[in-house]
């Protein structure tokens, strides 16, 4: 294949600026000499189809969307695969002849890191307690299932958001009462914190995790700082822990895949780098 034509590829958001994606993706483009560019597009709301159309014109290959744009370029997507389209966003879209095919990678990303972090894990007929009902509670719900976790308890301040997200697997998440969750405790095998909830310069997760069962791990997507109180709290309890940048990591990881093929090597030093 020619090198000399540089790929395209960007994250498109509303502000864009802080993003991590750039440097993950160009060390791996550069790494598997790939000669291509990702770069960050900042697309408000209102302009989004024309600047879709933008890159389209400029020969982009593909691009990841965050916020505010991942349930609106869905709109604009000819094809969405199933688990995009159970979660209801789209976080990575192929270019191809000007038309748009939409993934989602978070639900990968969020098991990806669990498998990479406790290898001897196993999802089948486990269940689980997720805190949250937001974008990233969607797709760890939906990773926790395809994974093959058989109960999931969903706990969520506003309980209707819950209740929504139950409708995405029924038979699966069964939705408990925020103030009182604890009763579950001695029963799930993972506990994972999908609110944001122990973010730098947010509250804490108030939670004892006294009862919880010794062999469950715990994981939290917020990753600002690496280690919540929430991980800290478990792992002074003797629990195993994953911590929530891998998530960030292994989503980026299988967008990188599906755009050029090839499956990017996770190490220390890029995960140093993103932190
Ligand atoms: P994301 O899409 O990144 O998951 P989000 O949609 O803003 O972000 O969701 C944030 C989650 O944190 C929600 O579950 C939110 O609970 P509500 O649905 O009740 O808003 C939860 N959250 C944020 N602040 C909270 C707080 N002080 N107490 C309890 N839950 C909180």
């Amino acid at each position: 294949m020619s090198n000399d034509i540089d790929k395209k590829f960007a994250v498109i958001g509303h502000p864009i600026n802080h993003s991590k994606s750039p440097l993950i993706h160009q060390k791996w483009l550069d790494d598997n000499q790939i000669a291509g560019k990702y770069g960050t597009v900042d697309i408000h709301p209102d302009d989004l189809e024309k600047e879709i159309n933008r890159l389209i014109d400029e020969g982009y290959s593909g691009f990841n969307v965050t916020l505010p744009h991942k349930e609106t370029i869905k709109e604009l997507c000819h094809a969405i695969d199933d688990t995009a389209q159970k979660i209801g966003a789209v976080n990575t879209v192929v270019l191809n002849n000007g038309k748009l095919s939409g993934y989602n990678t978070d639900a990968f990303g969020f098991i990806e890191n669990i498998k990479q972090n406790l290898e001897a894990f196993k999802f089948d007929d486990k269940s689980a307690l997720v805190l949250g009902a937001g974008g990233a509670a969607r797709a760890a719900l939906q990773g926790l299932v395809e994974a093959g976790v058989s109960k999931i308890y969903l706990a969520n301040r506003t309980i209707e958001k819950a209740q929504n997200l139950k409708k995405m697997h029924a038979d699966i998440i069964e939705v408990i009462e925020w103030d009182g969750f604890d009763y579950v405790l001695p029963k799930v095998d993972l506990l994972v914190n999908t609110t944001s909830l122990g973010m730098n310069g947010k509250n804490d997760l108030k939670i004892n995790l006294r009862d919880l069962k010794k062999s469950a791990f715990v994981t939290d997507i917020v990753y600002t700082p690496l280690m919540t109180p929430l991980l800290t709290q478990a792992k002074d309890n003797g629990h195993d822990i994953v911590t929530g940048i891998g998530m960030l990591i292994y989503q980026a990881q299988k967008s990188f895949e599906i755009w050029n093929g090839i499956i990017p090597t996770v190490n220390q030093e890029l995960v140093d780098r993103v932190l």
